[in-house]
């Protein structure tokens, strides 16, 4: 072959050969469409998410039909049917994020019974990020959202009634019972109240798009207008379409001071996996101090575009769902203390 030949033939073939050089250097197809959520009760609330992903609908959609799944639940950590403050009112905590970096938040609201759907639309019609309070109830009613009664439901009423005897202030948040029945049976206080706490879940479409949601009552018996983690963007949920995304539970005072799912979106970045992404971020808070990170709980989840997930918690006890063509189940995360 001259030179003339060999330079046409290699610019024939050279795209060709790049393309067989990316597909043996481990190529893969992703893991897609996928959705993760924090704790057991996730499952139910990605079987909501998993109806929109396998529809081909998007990321965004899902986590929001997850999210409200949840807040429809009595459950001791999300929605109207969660525990109170100390003053004995509901208040629910909120965010969305898209594959576009569009996020939208409620912190404090009371007596609506959707707040995730509500930071959707603070995402989607307003130029802010972040409403709270009053002002946030009235948008939502503004846009349609009825105003529920405020009662509390039968469980946060007798759990308000015990909390009460002492009125300790002692935010105590997720440290699992020891006693429990195996590692993935529901998680229970000594005094057989639940202690579960956020619902954070995020997935990825068909497109390869990602988004993530996270809805929580926060912590039981918190001082009214205190706000955790969970409606904070970078701390409760963080999602970056280039790299992946990630959402926590637990003490989100802890979350919000290593702005925790930001930290661990930027390791894997760096190329960590999402389990040792999570990890880092749990050794950044035990490592700030130990004894008091042995007092408390914090669990970080993470999904990459591959689609490969992973989460890391500093107690035991903090378990995952996952949902994607190939498995439907609960995880068991690794811990550090
Ligand atoms: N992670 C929920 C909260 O601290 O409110």
């Amino acid at each position: 072959m001259n030179r003339r030949k060999f330079l046409h033939f290699s610019a024939l073939t050279a795209p060709l050969l790049t393309a067989t050089r990316s597909f043996a250097s481990g190529f893969e197809a992703a893991n897609r469409p996928i959705v993760i959520s924090t704790w057991d009760s996730g499952m139910p609330v990605n079987a909501a998410a998993w109806k929109v992903l396998s529809a081909k609908g998007s990321a965004l959609d899902a986590v929001e039909a997850g999210a409200r799944h949840m807040e429809d639940r009595i459950d001791c950590c999300v929605g109207l049917g969660g525990y109170p403050d100390r003053d004995g009112i509901v208040t629910l905590d909120s965010c969305i994020m898209d594959h576009q970096s569009n996020c939208g938040a409620v912190a404090g609201i009371e007596k609506i019974k959707h707040p995730v759907s509500v930071a959707r639309k603070v995402m989607e019609k307003t130029p802010h990020v972040i409403l709270v309070g009053a002002g946030a109830q009235q948008f939502a009613v503004e846009n349609g959202f009825p105003l529920e009664s405020g009662e509390l439901s039968e469980s946060a009423k007798k759990a308000y009634a015990e909390w009460l005897k002492k009125s300790e202030y002692k935010p105590v948040i997720n440290i699992e019972n020891k006693k429990q029945n195996g590692p993935f049976a529901p998680q229970f206080f000594d005094d057989g109240t639940l202690n579960h706490d956020t619902m954070g879940l995020v997935a990825m479409d068909m497109n390869n798009d990602l988004s993530g949601a996270v809805t929580t009552s926060g912590m039981a018996f918190k001082i009214h207008g205190r706000v955790g983690d969970s409606p904070i963007i970078g701390a409760g949920l963080f999602v970056d379409n280039e790299v992946g995304a990630a959402t926590s539970s637990g003490l989100g005072e802890e979350v919000i001071r290593i702005c925790g799912t930001h930290l661990v979106v930027e390791f894997m970045r760096q190329g960590y996996s999402p389990e040792l992404a999570c990890k880092k971020a749990c050794e950044r808070i035990v490592k700030r101090n130990l004894e008091k990170a042995k007092t408390l709980q914090v669990g970080f989840l993470a999904l990459n575009k591959k689609g490969q997930y992973g989460a890391y918690a500093i107690q035991k006890g903090f378990v995952f769902s996952v949902k994607s063509e190939k498995e439907n189940q609960i995880h068991q995360s690794k811990y550090l203390v």
